[in-house]
């Protein structure tokens, strides 16, 4: 009879002991999986955007099939309205076409040109079937990026393409500052030939987003890190110069930092779209 107790007690302590164990094995997963995965978005997207099947379609000689891409980088970009743009811009400062000059102040003015042609008074190439896509990074307040730079011993990847590693050493980081390194490319072979050159905007300044600019966990506050950014994070507009008409184009685009490993199958700092543009 007390034996019999004595397994029941121990029944119970095991049950006990693995219910606890259960609830906090839970808890820290819940914390996990709540913490997003680095983002890099792709502006403009539909409504119905999805991550297997986010589509741009439109005509270029057919305004009604492109303005409502026109439109949703306007609605996009409204968020980054600004008369003081800073230098290097982060943004296109305005959605207003120029014909409407007293929307935009001179300073503004400077900053637009940096950003043609991929701002409102051309459309953002839609009409002429040069398209500009937006890029940004979301979900980065948990995360601590190792920037790829010269300034350590670590070695670059020789995968990572010419124009990057160009910027690296034209710009050594210990002087510009760091940056999370941005490509776009075909990303099957057909569509690397279809794709045609792509261009990042404003031009001429290095392809990606600047760390002093984003707020990653080694730069906020860590009571803020719940907290959504009060201004929105700088972005990168991707320029197809010449793309194929009348073909589907799956276009890759990544985020190079040494803490994130490159895998075509991952969402993270990583982006996909389709574009198809008719005749
Ligand atoms: C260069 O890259 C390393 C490794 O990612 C990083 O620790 C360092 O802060 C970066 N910047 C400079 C100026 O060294």
């Amino acid at each position: 009879m007390g034996l019999e107790k004595r397994t029941l007690k121990i029944i119970i302590i095991v049950l006990l002991t693995l219910l606890v164990l259960g609830a906090v094995l839970g808890l820290i997963l819940g914390l996990l999986l709540n913490q997003r995965y680095v983002e890099l978005e792709v502006w403009p997207r539909s409504d119905e955007y999805t991550w297997d099947q986010p589509l741009i379609q439109f005509r270029p000689s057919d305004t009604g099939s492109w303005h409502h891409w026109y439109k949703r980088i306007n609605d996009f970009l409204r968020a980054y309205e600004t008369s003081i743009p800073e230098d290097p811009p982060r943004a296109p400062c305005s959605v207003h076409s120029r014909h409407d000059s007293s929307m935009r102040s001179s300073n503004c003015e400077m900053a637009m040109r940096l950003w043609a042609p991929c701002i409102v008074d051309e459309f953002y190439g839609y009409n002429i079937g040069k398209p500009c896509v937006f890029l940004r990074l979301n979900h980065i307040h948990y995360w601590v990026p190792e920037p790829y730079n010269v300034s350590t011993r670590l070695a670059i990847p020789t995968e990572m393409p010419e124009h990057l590693k160009q910027f690296m050493i034209q710009r050594p980081a210990q002087t510009f500052g760091d940056y999370i390194w941005v490509s776009c490319g075909g990303e099957l072979s057909s569509d690397k030939e279809n794709i045609g050159p792509v261009q990042y905007i404003p031009a001429g300044f290095p392809p990606g987003f600047p760390t002093s600019r984003l707020h990653t966990a080694d730069r906020i506050p860590y009571a803020v890190r719940h907290v959504p950014d009060q201004v929105p994070p700088p972005l990168i507009a991707v320029l197809f110069e010449n793309p194929r008409r009348e073909v589907l184009i799956n276009v890759e685009c990544r985020i190079w930092t040494r803490d994130i490993i490159y895998d075509p199958s991952s969402r993270v700092g990583r982006a996909r779209f389709e574009l198809f543009i008719n005749n």
